[in-house]
């Protein structure tokens, strides 16, 4: 699903981020990404996401080969990804509930589905109670738990999320990170970055260790975590096009079209 061939990333004043870097990451995996600071985690990150060019090697996302994809394109590929940026991202003049809803509005969501769906996740991040508050009212923590609820809300097949625990305490981050573990569950391929040794060893997920733009250790995936099929209803099913709906018969979410994607979002959706 994931694939880096002897990636490397030098910015524009020289600095090597990356230096050779070969990943492979599979769908449904669970995988953290540990390091040092200025080890390259967030520069690893931001060429997933097309945030940024490789200056040489190739990327493939979801059987795509990004590293030339034409910049029209780009949104369409970060539209199957759920991004919890290091530094949030937040929309100051927006409420809360605005900031998430505002995900779902750009894919076409109706306005009752929206609101079912925001009010939900932010339940699920325990921000209910904040849904009217704007950014600058909140604490790190929570801004931060904004910014998960934004990434999870239109149930992406890949979540990108660059240390979503760093400014919360240890029995939020572990409720967060077994929150992703339900959402991997499912079959999302998620990516954490973390510096907090003890929710890695918790949690028995693939631990990939960046140091100095080179993978210096990789546990490998647990045998038991990788390749978990999505299961798609006949009711799912029913509310999406024929044609879509004979192209997801029997292939896993992870490798639909973007057309196939949307139609499923916006149908569980209005389903609920
Ligand atoms: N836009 C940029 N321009 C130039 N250098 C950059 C840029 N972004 C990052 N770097 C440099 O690239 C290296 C890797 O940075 P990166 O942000 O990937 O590290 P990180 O592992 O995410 O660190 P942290 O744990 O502190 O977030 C660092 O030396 C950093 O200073
Ligand atoms: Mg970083």
């Amino acid at each position: 699903m994931i694939q880096f061939k002897n990636v490397s990333k030098t910015y524009p004043n020289g600095t090597h981020a990356l230096n050779n870097v070969n990943i492979n990451i599979e769908k449904g995996e669970f995988v953290f990404i540990v390091g040092a600071s200025g080890a390259g985690k967030s520069t690893f990150l931001k060429l997933i996401m097309k945030e940024e060019q490789p200056s040489s090697g190739e990327i493939t996302i979801n059987g795509v080969n990004t590293t030339n994809m034409k910049r029209r394109k780009v949104p369409y590929l970060r539209r199957t990804m759920g991004i919890v940026f290091q530094d949030f991202r937040l929309i100051d003049k927006m409420t809360v509930f605005e900031n998430v809803a505002f995900a779902m509005r750009v894919i076409g969501a109706r306005p009752r589905a929206v609101k079912k769906r925001v009010l939900y996740i932010l339940g699920l991040v325990g921000l209910k109670d904040k849904a009217k508050c704007r950014p600058a009212e909140l604490s790190g923590g929570e801004q931060q738990r904004v910014s998960l609820a934004r990434a999870l809300v239109n149930n992406p097949s890949i979540i990108i999320a660059d240390e979503p625990t760093g400014n919360i305490d240890p029995e939020m981050s572990f409720e967060i990170i077994e929150l992703l573990n339900e959402i991997n569950k499912q079959g999302t391929t998620i990516i954490v970055v973390t510096h907090e040794h003890e929710l890695v060893q918790k949690f028995k997920n693939r631990v990939i260790e960046i140091n100095n733009g080179q993978v210096v250790s990789d546990s490998g995936a647990p045998a038991e975590k990788v390749e978990v099929p999505i299961e798609i209803s006949q009711e799912d099913l029913a509310e999406i096009p024929e044609e879509i709906a004979e192209e997801i018969a029997d292939v896993s979410a992870a490798e639909l079209s973007e057309e196939a994607l949307q139609a499923i979002v916006q149908g569980e959706v209005e389903d609920e």
